[in-house]
This record gives structure tokens, sequence and C-alpha cells, in this order.
């Protein structure tokens, strides 16, 4: 018992009485079955320590070591040293009843007393956590790069035509900045496909993945919107008039709040070649034939002109989240670094990532019940979680805090 000695170091007490963390009774997270509102204490003496270790000699060890720590082959296996020790002591608990499913845990624990789970659970709490985990980009673990820099690197040969930032300068090239990111997309695919022809664009983007244009749909989309800096002969007034029966696709002054592309501030001569296009059939689409078909060359150009002149909108994009931005709502319930100070929180720091990754598909796929993690996990796309296991893997974890109760 090596460590039984910090139970004594500073407190100078007779009964040695600890406690672990610093809730204890009635804590309401995941309360046990049948545990009648309350758990128990997660007390512990040195003896409820030694007593542990012998269940653990007995029960546990031949697949979790009596240290705790997974051997290096168990990829599966969970770090249980240094967890938390009411999150022990409950989840033993739930595999009692067969809450976490048909695992090998749930014959571990069917015939253990209360109070033999109780003190297990202090022993393993007491012993030395893990040593971080770096994971390989390989196994797809890597942090995910903030995709607003991915996509400003992927659009930069992009910008020699449609200007630094999409805001073109050169007559005929489209404004990129102000579309809607699933526009933009479609665009690029449609392009790509041979849908919409055009044979510059479709070799300029040939070589573009899909996670790539997400990223550039998502770069264009946060860039602060500006009018293209090129010429827009015709009347803007006729212009205005003839809009009306464009507004209801295009949005008031062509800021689209549906499916339809924003117009606003769009490159004159681009629009003009557009509603050509449209109207000689070279560019297909259903919801453009008649409005192409209804306007004569003049009024093209004075909507042109209009069009170009308005003010375009940013579309509503929220940037997502980081690995490191999601990790830290985590902290909030599993710690800083994942290093829980909650003794019913799990702590997360230098768990085994396999054994993360799989736990979280089990909470999405409601195998393992948790509100409070289900809710976490909501849309978290599967690189997000491999993302989020990783980085607690990577985390150093720090030991249990006893705490000293005064005797009575
Ligand atoms: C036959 C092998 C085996 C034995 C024996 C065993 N376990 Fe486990 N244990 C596992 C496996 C596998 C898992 C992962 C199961 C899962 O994902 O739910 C696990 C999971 C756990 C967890 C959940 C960890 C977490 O972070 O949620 C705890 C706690 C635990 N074991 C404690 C114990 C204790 C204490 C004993 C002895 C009383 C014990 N186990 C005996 C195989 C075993
Ligand atoms: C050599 C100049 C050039 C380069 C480089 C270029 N484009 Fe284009 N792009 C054009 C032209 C010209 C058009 C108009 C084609 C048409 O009439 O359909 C266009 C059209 C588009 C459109 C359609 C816009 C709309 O409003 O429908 C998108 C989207 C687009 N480009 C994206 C890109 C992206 C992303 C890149 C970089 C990966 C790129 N382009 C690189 C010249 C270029
Ligand atoms: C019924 C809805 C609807 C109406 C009405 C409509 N549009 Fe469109 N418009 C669309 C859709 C959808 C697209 C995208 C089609 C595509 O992908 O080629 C589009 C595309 C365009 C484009 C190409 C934009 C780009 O970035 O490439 C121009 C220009 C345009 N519309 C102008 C007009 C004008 C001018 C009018 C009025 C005379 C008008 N539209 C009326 C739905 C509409
Ligand atoms: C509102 C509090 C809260 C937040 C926020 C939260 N969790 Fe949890 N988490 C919990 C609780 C409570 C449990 C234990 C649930 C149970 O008994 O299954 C848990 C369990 C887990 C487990 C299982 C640990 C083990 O050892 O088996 C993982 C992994 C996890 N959370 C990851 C995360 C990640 C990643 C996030 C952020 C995306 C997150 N949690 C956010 C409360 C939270």
């Amino acid at each position: 018992m090596k460590r039984s000695a910090r139970f004594f170091v500073s407190t100078g007490l007779a009964t040695g009485t600890l406690i672990a963390g610093v809730v204890v009774a009635g804590a309401a997270l995941g309360a046990a079955p049948d545990s009648g509102g309350g758990l128990r204490a997660a007390f512990a003496t040195p003896q409820d320590v030694a007593e542990g270790k012998r269940v653990a000699e007995a029960s546990c060890a031949s697949c979790h070591t009596l240290n705790g720590v997974a051997k290096a082959k168990d990829k599966d296996m969970p770090n249980i040293a240094g967890q938390r020790p009411g999150y022990l002591y409950n989840e033993l608990r739930v595999y009692q009843v067969g809450g976490r499913g048909n695992t090998p845990m749930n014959n571990a624990v069917k015939f253990l007393s209360d109070d033999a789970l109780v003190k297990v659970s202090a022993y393993y709490a007491n012993q030395d956590p893990a040593q971080p985990v770096a994971v390989s980009s390989a196994k797809g673990g890597s942090a995910k790069p903030d995709p607003l820099s991915a996509g400003k690197a992927a659009a930069s040969g992009c910008a020699g035509c449609h200007g630094e930032n999409g805001i073109s300068s050169t007559p005929g090239m489209p404004n990129l900045v102000g579309l809607d990111p699933k526009y933009l997309v479609d665009a690029v695919k449609a392009y790509k496909a041979g849908q919409r022809k055009h044979d510059m664009m479709k070799t300029l983007v040939s070589a573009v993945t899909d996670a790539e244009l997400d990223n550039i749909a998502l770069f264009y989309a946060l860039q602060k919107p500006a009018k293209a800096k090129t010429p827009s002969p015709g009347n803007q007034t006729k212009g205005k008039s003839a809009a009306v029966a464009c507004s209801g696709c295009h949005g008031e002054g062509g800021a689209s709040t549906g499916t339809a592309p924003s117009l606003a501030g769009q490159d004159a001569q681009y629009f003009i070649e557009a509603m050509k296009a449209y109207k000689d059939g070279s560019r297909s689409d259903a919801a453009m034939k008649a409005p192409a078909a209804s306007v004569d060359d003049g009024a093209i150009k004075d909507l042109a002109a209009f069009y170009a002149n308005q003010t375009p909108q940013a579309p509503k994009v929220r940037k997502p989240l980081t690995t490191d931005e999601m990790a830290q709502r985590c902290d909030r319930c599993h710690g800083v670094g994942g290093n829980s100070t909650d003794p019913h929180s799990p702590a997360l720091a230098a768990q085994r990532p396999e054994y993360l990754e799989r736990v979280m598909r089990a909470y999405q796929k409601g195998e393992r019940r948790s509100t409070a993690m289900s809710a976490m996990l909501d849309g978290l796309s599967e690189a997000d979680v491999g993302a989020l296991a990783a980085h607690y893997a990577r985390q150093k974890a720090r030991a249990v805090v006893y705490v000293p109760l005064p005797s009575k």
C-alpha cells in the first residue's frame, strides 16, 4: 500500500477518515438504481483501501491489472486507476443491473456486495493515474484544423480571378462573398460534373476535394461582404422596378434568404452573361427559365446595374467549433483538461482513446444512457468524436484529491 501514507499526510487526524473530492452525499449525478436518492458516501479509510485491494486481486485484476492501468494490448479496456471514486462506484452499480449492455463487467460484479463495491472503488481511485497517450493523426485522432484557415488556404488559388476574399475586381468574374455556402458548394459540384457547362471552371475545380470545398465555402461565407469593384453601366432606377419580379426568390435588394443565390453586389458583366445563358439554355435551371425569358437585353443590363449596387449581406452561417473550443464545453463538467473535481463525474484525462471513442458512440446510439452526454454529443460527427477522444487521451491526468474531515 504505497499510497496509504497519503491519508495521514498533513491531517494529523486520529480517525483518518477522508473524503475524496468535495461533494459526497446526495449528489444527483447518475444516481445508482435503487440507491434511494442519495449515493452511499464514497469515503475511504486506509483499511477500506486495503480491503478494496483484496477485492481487486480476486475479481478485477485479471482484466484491469492490479494498478488499474490497462495493458497496452487491451485497446478496449478502460483505465480505472485514479478514476473518481463516486463515479466508479456508480458505474459498478449500473453494471450490476446490466445498465451498460452485456459486457464482461456484468458477471465480474454481479455477486459482489455493496460494501465490496465501495471499497474496490476507493482502492482503484487511490492508484496513480495512467500516463497521457499521444494519438497519431494516422488513426484519425488529429485535432480538427480550424476550418476557416483551411478554407482560406484552399481558396488562395481562386483569388486571382474571384478577388481577395471573394470580392471581384475583374469584369466577368463573379463575386463569391455573400453567397450561401450551400449554393457555392452546389455550383462548384455542378461545374465538376459538367451539369453547369464551363470548361475553364471545370478544370480549375477538378482537383478540389469535397472537404476543401466545404472549407472554401465557409471561408467566403464568413468574409465581410462587399460589392464587386467592377463597372456597372445601366439604369439602376429602371432595374429596380424590373427587380420586383425577382425579389420573391432573390430577396429584397438581392439579399436572398432562400435557396436562390444572393445577387446583391454581384459583378454586372457576370450577371448579364448568366442571364443570357439562362435565356439560350446553355445554363439550364427550371426556376430561372421563365424569369430570364421575360426580360430583354436592355432590361438585363438595368437589372445588373441595380443588383451590382445593392449592399450584400453575410449569409447566416456560424463558425464551427474547433476541437479545443468543443473540449472547453466538456471541461465544464469533466474538469479542466478532463480532470474532474467532482467525485461523481468521470475524469477523462489520459483515458484510452479507443475506449473514449467507443463510449461516446455508445451515448450517441443510446446504448449507454446519460441525458447530459447524449445532449452534448448530439450532432457531433465521427471526426469530432475521434478528435475529442485524442484530445483527452493526451491530457495529463491528476490524481484524486482527498479532503480530510474534521474528527467528530
Ligand atoms: C472479464 C474482464 C473484466 C473483469 C474481471 C472486470 N472488468 Fe471492469 N471492465 C471490463 C471491460 C471490457 C470494460 C469496458 C466495458 C464497457 O465499455 O462498458 C470494463 C469497464 C469497467 C468500468 C467502467 C469504466 C468507466 O470509465 O466507465 C469500471 C469502473 C470497471 N470496469 C471496474 C471493474 C472492477 C472494480 C472490477 C472488479 C470488481 C472489474 N471491473 C472487473 C472488463 C472487466
Ligand atoms: C481563371 C479564373 C478563375 C479561377 C482561378 C477560379 N474561377 Fe471560379 N469562375 C470563373 C468564371 C469566369 C466563372 C463564371 C463561369 C460561368 O459563367 O458559369 C466562375 C464561376 C464560379 C462560381 C459560380 C458563382 C456563381 O455565382 O454561381 C463559383 C462558385 C466559383 N467560380 C468558385 C471558384 C473557386 C472555389 C475557385 C478556386 C478553387 C475558382 N472559382 C477559381 C473564373 C475562375
Ligand atoms: C422562382 C424563383 C426565381 C425567380 C422568380 C428568379 N430567380 Fe434568378 N435564380 C433562381 C435560382 C434557384 C437560381 C440558381 C439557379 C442555378 O443554380 O443556376 C437563380 C439564379 C439567378 C442568377 C445567377 C446567379 C449566379 O450567382 O450565378 C441570376 C443572375 C438571376 N437568377 C437573376 C434573376 C433575375 C434578374 C430575376 C427576375 C427577372 C430572377 N432571377 C428571378 C430563382 C429565381
Ligand atoms: C453537463 C455535464 C457534462 C458535460 C457538459 C459533458 N459531460 Fe461527459 N459525462 C457527464 C456525466 C454525468 C457522465 C457519466 C454518465 C454515465 O454515467 O454514463 C459523463 C460521461 C462521459 C464519458 C464516459 C467516461 C467513461 O469513463 O466511461 C465520456 C467519454 C464523456 N463524458 C465525454 C464528454 C465529452 C467529450 C464532452 C463534451 C463534448 C462531455 N463529456 C460533456 C457529464 C457531462
